[in-house]
């Protein structure tokens, strides 16, 4: 016959045994997300060899200034510097693989990697963080890119870009 005294110890064992395992796997299983909306200068004030961006095989390096808004007198918040390819026979379609730098604000010290394709006919953009720095560390997630403002004749844009991470 059990007596039933000497339950309550193995109870309690298992018990505090469940909460340790709970509470240390708990935040380990659920990564953090973080959302983050900043703005892209594009295509201003370039210089360098002629080329044309609409053109097949045409490669751009840019260095363009990171807003938190997207307007002039938005505040500098770091530079996105990396490359575009144009990468889509028609010309339609280009390669981006970039750094989001983040020199002051929130996010200050840290950097975002950010690759895709940049289809730019279409009204929003999907590409993909594939990892990051300081903050970011170990970072994976998406971005949405929208055409905030352009002017076509003085070769300026201005980019939006709603970016979503999940990291631990
Ligand atoms: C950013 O994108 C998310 C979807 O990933 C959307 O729910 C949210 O409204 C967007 N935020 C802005 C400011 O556009």
């Amino acid at each position: 016959m059990s007596n039933p005294l000497s339950l309550t110890p193995n109870f309690f064992i298992i018990f505090t045994l469940t909460i340790l395992y709970v509470s240390y796997t708990f935040p380990r299983l659920q990564p953090k997300q973080t959302n983050l909306v900043f703005y892209q200068s594009q295509f201003s004030g370039k210089s360098g060899p002629t080329s044309n961006i609409l053109q097949f095989g045409t490669l751009v390096a840019v260095d363009d200034q990171v807003t938190d808004g997207p307007s002039i007198e938005s505040k500098q918040i770091g530079r996105t510097q990396g490359l575009y390819i144009n990468s889509q026979l028609d010309g339609k379609g280009l390669h981006l693989v970039f750094s989001a730098i983040f020199t002051d604000g929130e996010f200050k010290g840290s950097a975002l990697e950010i690759q895709g394709a940049d289809i730019f006919g279409m009204k929003e953009r999907e590409f993909g963080i594939v990892s990051g720095t300081g903050y970011f560390w170990f970072v994976k997630g998406y971005g949405i890119m929208e055409i905030e403002f352009m002017d076509i004749a003085n070769l300026r844009a201005i980019l939006k870009l709603n970016v979503t991470v999940k990291h631990y």
